[in-house]
Parts: structure tokens; sequence; C-alpha cells
């Protein structure tokens, strides 16, 4: 008696097997021209050229110094950077891009950090990192206080390898 031997082939794959690949190849390459086209936009957006411009338009009123308490972190959605207030009156003005591949950071308040929320880093309320990948603290952008209105600079970011004091900036007290 012969023994008929089945050979397998592709065809013996049923249908739905089939469109299930299918359809989990295209999610798969869908899932790595969406990261890779980020990637792509991270860095293009990392190479605009910032603070050695010199231009210093784009100059936004945040309010009166007393509008922000003492340790306190005001965001301003317009000018994408937040406003930070020490404990000393001392004022910062943070950009909101992360350092490492420019996600947007949100305040913790309850935690007291910046968080960004794609590869962990985090910083603190002067921007100084807390938790790496990020390679240097949140940049910076100038700030003045005329007749204790707080404004900003937001056409002249600068990168700054750590936290100093000189970087806050203090209202003048008024005289009496
Ligand atoms: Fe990677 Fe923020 S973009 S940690």
């Amino acid at each position: 008696m012969k023994k008929k031997l089945k050979i397998q082939n592709h065809s013996d794959v049923s249908p739905s097997r089939r469109s299930f690949l299918k359809t989990l190849w295209v999610i798969l390459g869908i899932a790595a021209a969406g990261e890779f086209i980020a990637v792509i936009i991270a860095f293009l957006s990392r190479r605009k050229p910032e603070s050695n411009s010199g231009k210093t338009g784009n100059i936004l009123e945040a309010g009166h110094v007393d509008r922000f308490p003492l340790n306190s972190v005001t965001a301003n959605i317009q000018g994408r950077f937040y406003l930070c207030r020490m404990s000393d009156g001392g004022f910062i003005a943070l950009s909101s891009k992360c350092t490492h591949l420019g996600c947007t950071v949100p305040w913790n308040d309850k935690e007291k950090r910046f968080a960004c929320p794609c590869h962990g880093s985090s910083f603190d309320i002067a921007g100084s990192v807390v938790t790496s990948p990020a390679p240097r603290p949140l940049d910076i952008y100038p700030v003045h206080i005329e007749n204790n209105i707080v404004k900003v600079d937001t056409g002249m970011s600068i990168k700054r390898d750590k936290f100093i004091r000189e970087q806050l900036v203090y209202a003048k007290k008024e005289k009496i």
C-alpha cells in the first residue's frame, strides 16, 4: 500500500491567518515609519539656529511679579515656556522642550519635577537634570522685569551646562 506524502506549501496557510499576518506587517510598518518621522522631526527642530542669532524679538509679557508666588511654576502656552519663581523671589524662564529629543515636558507639581513622557528624563524647578538621558538642563529664555512686569524674550533660547544663581532675575525693590 502506497502512502501519499503531503507537501505543505504557502498556499496551505489558512486565509484568515494570512490576512492576520498581513495586517500585523502593515501595523508594524506604520509604527516603524511613525517612529522614524518623529526622530527626523526631533532632529531637525534641534538644528534650528537659537541663541547665536542675536535676534531679540518675540518679547512676551508674562504679568506682574505679584502674580507669581514663591516656589511656583507657571506655564506660558503661547510662549512654550515655564516661568519659575524660586523661594528667594528670583525668576527663570525655562523652555518646555526636553533637551534629549525635544518632547514637551509637563510640570508635575506633586513631585516638584518636570517629567518627560518620552524617555523618562526629569528636571527640577531650575531646569537642572535630575534623571537622564537628557544631556543638559532645560534651555532658558532671557527675562526682564520692568516696572514689576515680567517679560520673556522667546526669540532667543540659551543653552547651558548647569544652573547658576546668575541665571535668576529679580524685581527691583520699590523705593518708599
Ligand atoms: Fe527623550 Fe525627553 S525626549 S527623555
